[in-house]
């Protein structure tokens, strides 16, 4: 599946360079946070429903998202915990963690496979849709630190990938009203973690020091960011949309290409 392939990263966090991104990339770090939590519920997610699967293209594709997603969460999740060590107010952090995490425990214990398949296809496409737009605007030349190159690795990984769980849910249940409707919904529960962390971040930082740069961060990614992709979240949520017959930003070869050199290991 050399589309998809589990890209094994090194990345090297500084807490300087971090504080530098603070309040400034606070979106992208409130995003951060959520993954800890959401990917490994989608992993659960996917693997019940490989269960499932009888398609043996379906399966195959299935085991390289989860490769995929498990590299994103564990690399996120060293990013937050230096985070929740830059400033001592930050550690309050931990308690939206908690019900976040709760609340992806109750889903995978007591909702339909139906429910969470649709849930994890709502966040997968509205993942993309981002990662679409905001692919475009990177410099490729532009130097970046590792920071950076955390979120642009996984924006490319995120656009690999984004057929699968469409696929599995297709295969399972292809009933397109209810993936909307909870799509939608897991969308709105989701991009309500996303902004609670950001705000918490903003609030519980240092101001930007006056004259300081503009944080690599918030060069990445922005709340206009958002508004930019809704032209294509909206196409999402369209009957004939098929992730299979996206046209990809121009520039997510040449990403793709990039991260598999700068992987310490491949697989797939
Ligand atoms: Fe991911
Ligand atoms: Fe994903």
């Amino acid at each position: 599946m050399n589309d998809m392939p589990v890209r094994i990263m090194q990345f090297e966090f500084d807490a300087e360079e971090l504080k530098k991104n603070i309040p400034d990339g606070a979106l992208n770090l409130g995003l951060s946070m959520t993954l800890p939590y959401i990917e490994p519920y989608v992993i659960r997610t996917m693997r019940e429903g490989l269960k499932h699967t009888k398609d043996k293209e379906v399966a195959a594709e299935v085991k390289q998202f989860i490769g995929q997603e498990a590299q994103h969460f564990r690399q996120h999740r060293m990013l937050n915990d230096l985070l929740r060590d830059c400033y001592p107010a930050l550690a309050g952090l931990q308690e939206i963690e908690d019900q976040m995490e709760a609340d992806f425990r109750r889903f995978t214990k007591t909702k339909s496979l139906k429910f969470n398949l649709a849930y994890a296809e709502g966040f997968e496409a509205a993942i993309c849709a981002t990662a679409r737009t905001a692919i475009e605007t990177i410099d490729i030349n532009a130097p970046m630190s590792d920071l950076s190159r955390l979120f642009i690795w996984h924006l490319t990984e995120e656009i690999e990938h984004r057929t699968v769980s469409f696929n599995v849910y297709k295969h399972l249940f292809g009933d397109y009203f209810y993936r909307v409707i909870v799509g939608m919904y897991g969308q709105y529960h989701f991009f309500k973690y996303v902004f609670k962390f950001a705000h918490f971040i903003a609030k519980h930082s240092p101001p930007k020091v006056k004259g300081a740069a503009d944080s690599e961060l918030k060069a990445l990614g922005s709340y206009s960011l958002l508004f930019l992709s809704l032209g294509k979240w909206l196409g999402t949520l369209m009957p004939w949309y098929n992730p299979a017959k996206l046209v990809l930003p121009s520039k997510h070869g040449e990403f793709a290409k990039i991260y598999s050199e700068l992987a310490l290991e491949t697989r797939g």
